[in-house]
């Protein structure tokens, strides 16, 4: 791979990077997940992510909150009714090298405040290519299945899961919880995915990508009884909430999950050491072409439930398990063309339309080629024969052009230097590896995607306004900024090629109904470079009303000023968004198009934290002196997780000092201000842990 190591990016470099990174994944991800028709390999799929997290951990200031280290899967498809998950369904994270679980293994050590030697049980299990899935029990009969969905809500496929043959409609044996949600994940052995591809084929009906999406689409069929004719399994590796405790460690559970019926993954290993683990994941390796099914790597996680609840979460993963991905499966195929697509900022991101090849197991025909130097890097040239990568489960990636496969005559790729949409200069910034299309207003791609971000789910949602309705609307006029959104009539629409009377009206229904707005969202809608949910839920915490925002960014403008610090100062806002945000909200074209908005508009205070309930939610809490029962990074997960905010220093604004051992000048100022001053068993007691 040729591509600048994370090591050698320079800033604009990496947020760039990361930019691209989270917009290709996500589309991946939907096409993945929403649709069960990946474009691209597993492998190049990882190769992604892997790179988004070198990025970011390099760069931690330039996480996105749209991040895909932020988020879990897709949003569950339309068709099904939603399961809202008791508990979040969550991902993992992944380790490729053995390094990286020499890590994992040192970060829990450390969190924990365990010594290097220390014991520590780890279950190893093969990780299943599949798609997790959660099975509700309530007196030991299966009464509802749900996919895992975006983590919080899934489908409600409890239909389909009653025709899968190997999971128990009643649990067997006794001991059993009252109420119990077991989950796993489901799969179709690969001999069955390609006698389904065949028949699938004879029917004229396109094949499926891998067995993982070929059991994905089948489990969604609408109608059970094609879910019933295609043969599908399942293994129970974890649970969500359960009236009881199942046991207290994995270990212990996996016997029990076993004598009430499930199958469980195999191969497994209880191990004691980082070469125990390590040597698990070689045998796995070795066997992995004997299995009946696609395995793409081995799971590690720490045996103790005890353990496990102390480490707790990070965004979308436990701190306890892992994904040891198994090495990147590689194939070579024709580049075709390359595509250039202009983003809502005007990126120009090339694009690498490949001749269709099957990459252990999947059909990619298309990666990202990420700037312009890269190209020029690995001299990759329009109908060059090239080496795709996919890593364990993640995007395509072209790794280089055969060099002795070139053809004669074949001339070095040139970047355009022109927006192929606008046709504006396309100019880069120094020190920026991304070239941007310098057509702002007039660029109709990047108009059209800011309208599409606009509109969008997690913005203003706006049914019925897709992507297509906005290119025509734009082109015809019609809408230019997005308060002209709200300007639409029945008139301008119902006369229109393709809109009837019905159509027309539900539009401009849904158009009023989403009138009114929480300001996170309304931030979100707005499409400030590096500004995402997550960006736009702290700003709309912190600020509560527009006005109030708009007066901070302006006054934030002068770096010395303390609404800058202010800003500074918010966990999770690091001094790249907060340039961005300021940008935005001074540049006076922008300051039109919002007081135009804002006149549209009832926009209503975010909604609370979801750790709303506990008393620290919303307070700022700083901790001081040596923590007895945890470490201060357990203490300031801990705090986040309940909606807290986690502060270094104490102010007037300070809602509580937990004070360990040896504390000293923060409890003095502490007392002096009048902040309520915490012991740490008070503190435990406060937010509800035994210590
Ligand atoms: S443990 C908190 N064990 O892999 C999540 N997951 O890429 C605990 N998976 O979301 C999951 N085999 O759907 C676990 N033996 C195994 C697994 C496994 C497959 C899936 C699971 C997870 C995904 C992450």
């Amino acid at each position: 791979m040729t591509q600048i190591p994370a090591a050698d990016l320079t800033p604009e470099q990496a947020a760039g990077e990361l930019k691209r990174l989270a917009k290709d994944i996500a589309r991946h991800d939907a096409a993945y997940h929403g649709k069960d028709d990946p474009e691209i390999s597993d492998a190049d799929y990882d190769a992604l992510r892997r790179r988004n997290e070198a990025i970011e951990a390099r760069f931690p200031d330039l996480v996105l909150p749209d991040s895909p280290s932020q988020q879990v899967g897709a949003r569950p498809a339309s068709g099904f009714g939603e399961v809202r998950h008791a508990l979040p369904m969550l991902s993992l994270n992944n380790a490729f090298a053995d390094d990286d679980v020499a890590e994992f293994l040192g970060r829990i050590r450390r969190f924990l405040g365990m010594g290097e030697d220390a014991a520590l049980d780890m279950v190893a299990e093969a990780k299943i290519d599949g798609l997790s899935l959660s099975l509700l029990y309530k007196t030991g009969k299966l009464v509802q299945a749900a996919t895992r969905g975006d983590g919080a809500k899934g489908e409600n496929v409890t239909a389909n899961v009653k025709t899968v043959g190997d999971l128990p409609a009643h649990l067997k044996g006794k001991g059993w919880p009252e109420a119990a949600e077991i989950r796993g994940e489901v799969f179709m052995r690969r001999a069955d995915f390609l006698a389904l591809n065949e028949r699938q084929e004879k029917a004229g009906l396109k094949p499926f990508a891998n067995p993982r999406n070929a059991a994905a689409g089948s489990l969604r069929q609408l109608d059970a009884s094609i879910t019933a004719s295609r043969p599908l399994h399942f293994m129970a590796y974890h649970w969500g909430e359960v009236s009881a405790p199942l046991g207290a460690g994995i270990w212990e559970i996996r016997q029990r999950l076993a004598a009430w019926g499930f199958k469980v993954n195999e191969p497994a290993r209880l191990c004691q050491s980082l070469e125990d683990m390590l040597d698990f994941y070689r045998a796995t390796l070795e066997d992995r072409p004997e299995l009946a099914h696609d395995i793409d790597g081995v799971v590690y996680k720490v045996n103790d439930l005890t353990l496990q609840d102390r480490l707790g979460f990070v965004s979308r993963a436990p701190r306890w398990a892992i994904a040891h991905k198994f090495p990147a499966e590689r194939a070579q195929t024709r580049l075709k063309a390359i595509d250039i697509q202009v983003g809502r900022t005007g990126a120009l991101t090339p694009v690498a339309r490949l001749e269709p090849v099957t990459v252990g197991g999947v059909v990619v025909s298309n990666a990202t080629l990420h700037n312009e130097d890269e190209i020029a890097r690995k001299d990759v040239r329009i109908g060059d024969t090239v080496i795709v990568q996919r890593a364990g489960d993640v995007i395509p990636q072209v790794v280089e052009a055969v060099a002795k496969k070139r053809p004669k005559g074949s001339k070095p790729y040139i970047f355009p230097t022109t927006c192929p949409v606008c046709g504006s200069h396309a100019v880069r910034e120094p020190g920026e590896a991304v070239r941007r299309c310098t057509g702002g207003l007039i660029c109709a791609a990047q108009a059209v995607e800011r309208l599409k971000h606009f509109v969008s789910r997690d913005a203003f949602d706006i049914e019925g306004m897709g992507a297509k309705h906005i290119v025509a609307f734009w082109r015809d006029g019609l809408i230019e900024t997005p308060a002209d959104i709200f300007r639409l009539k029945l008139s301008d629409i119902d006369q229109r090629e393709g809109w009837g009377g019905k159509s027309a009206h539900n539009l401009i229904d849904s158009i009023g109904d989403s009138r009114r707005i929480t300001l996170d969202r309304f931030i979100y809608a707005l499409g400030i470079r590096l500004a995402g949910q997550a960006t736009a839920k702290l700003l709309a915490r912190n600020y509560t009303t527009l006005d109030a925002l708009i007066e901070a960014m302006t006054a934030a403008a002068d770096p010395e000023s303390a609404a800058s610090a202010e800003l500074l100062g918010i966990d999770g806002i690091g001094p790249g968004v907060a340039a961005e945000i300021v940008g935005f909200f001074t540049e006076p074209r922008n300051r039109e198009i919002l007081a135009d908005l804002a006149q549209a508009l009832a926009i209503e205070p975010a909604p609370a934290p979801s750790g709303a309930g506990s008393p620290v939610t919303g307070k700022t809490v700083v901790f001081t002196g040596t923590l007895e029962t945890m470490t201060r990074g357990e203490a300031k997960a801990r705090a986040e997780t309940l909606g807290a905010k986690v502060a270094g220093s104490v102010s007037k604004k300070t809602g509580y000092v937990v004070i360990g051992a040896d504390a000293g000048s923060k409890a003095r100022k502490a007392a002096e201000l009048g902040v309520t001053v915490l012991s740490e068993a008070e503190w435990l007691a406060l937010i509800d842990r035994e210590a």
